[in-house]
């Protein structure tokens, strides 16, 4: 039986292809300029009052790592989940700037009680959205629980989607470096593209990023904390500096802390009151390892949003590459 290629249904490459096609070059976080100061604006309060006060397309990136319904802490218990997720991701499309991404982490688990994960919100999205499923990225971690009755789990997944074809992805941000064996060797590989290979090659969708052990220097309380360093990946590959990333279900708001340090304004939100000492105990981490980047702390969107707009640098919309 003749199995049929169809990468040519990739968003990804076809985007890629029409940009082969235009002429039309990527750009790069190295074509914006760099703000002094970033702002933040954290809110506590449900993500659905947050987000229907944002305007249409003003959101370069979302990066959320939401509840699934795991029954995990008393933030996780949901009747209906998807039809629960179904609001706000709706309003996530509708803030999303044409050229912007949103990242979703996830699980995929159910066994006995079939509550909500990252494949129903996956299927949902297929069905119900006009979101584009650029990649499904694995987080692999070595370190885990260990387990008697099923293989011990050592990854999760996030997916990454977009409005469109004209997406921003800054792949040379987040390249990754060659030791100088392999880059001897790949600089003699015909089928690579040695500008590129000098730069670093392609992170790939497998990324090995150890978990926060209980005792790990970055925690600060929260029970789900995601590490800085995949945070990192996306805000620096999918948003540009002094752009807007927001995080609605901000947790200790470790996207915040990952904004601050790469120049992008962040809008955090959480209902739980906690988020603003672990937010503090992360600036305190950050400031602890040298981090000397200013930022306002906005106590309205109104006054977060005219500061960015008086600079005049944020919400440009990138059509087909270049800025308008
Ligand atoms: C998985 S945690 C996020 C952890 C975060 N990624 C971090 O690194 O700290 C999900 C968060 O969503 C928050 N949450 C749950 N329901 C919410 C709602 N309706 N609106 C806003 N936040 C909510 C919870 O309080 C919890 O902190």
């Amino acid at each position: 039986m003749a199995i049929h290629n169809k990468s040519h249904h990739n968003h990804a490459l076809q985007a890629l292809n029409k940009m082969r096609r235009e002429n039309l070059k990527t750009k790069s976080s190295k074509d914006f300029s760099i703000p002094e100061k970033t702002d933040i604006f954290l809110c506590i309060a449900d993500c659905l009052e947050v987000l229907k006060s944002l305007p249409d397309n003003s959101v370069q990136l979302i990066c959320i790592d939401p509840p699934y319904n795991l029954e995990l802490e008393n933030w996780d218990v949901y009747e209906n989940y998807i039809l629960w997720a179904d609001v706000w991701l709706k309003e996530a499309y509708r803030v999303l700037s044409p050229n912007g991404s949103m990242v979703v982490f996830g699980g995929i688990q159910f066994r006995d009680a079939k509550s909500g994960d990252l494949i129903e919100i996956i299927h949902h999205l297929r069905y119900h959205s006009e979101f584009k499923l650029i990649n499904t990225i694995i987080w692999h971690y070595k370190n885990g629980m260990s387990a008697h009755r099923f293989f011990a789990n050592r990854h999760e997944e996030a997916i990454w989607l977009v409005k469109g074809n004209d997406y921003y992805f800054d792949l040379d941000s987040v390249r990754v470096k060659y030791s100088a064996e392999e880059l001897k060797l790949a600089l003699k590989d015909k089928r690579l593209n040695p500008e590129n290979t000098i730069k670093g090659k392609n992170p790939t969708n497998v990324w090995e990023i150890g978990r926060l052990n209980g005792n790990s220097k970055e925690r600060v309380g929260h029970p789900t904390q995601k590490p800085v360093e995949i945070i990192r990946r996306i805000v620096k590959a999918l948003s540009y500096p002094d752009s807007i990333v927001l995080d609605f279900f901000c947790g200790s708001g470790t996207t915040g802390r990952v904004c601050i340090e790469e120049k992008r304004n962040c809008i955090l939100c959480d209902s739980d009151e906690k988020t603003r000492e672990y937010f503090d105990l992360h600036i305190q981490k950050m400031r602890e390892l040298g981090c000397k980047n200013e930022f306002d702390m906005d106590d309205s969107y109104k006054e977060f949003i005219s500061k960015i707009k008086a600079r005049a640098t944020t919400i440009q919309n990138l059509k087909n590459g270049e800025m308008t």
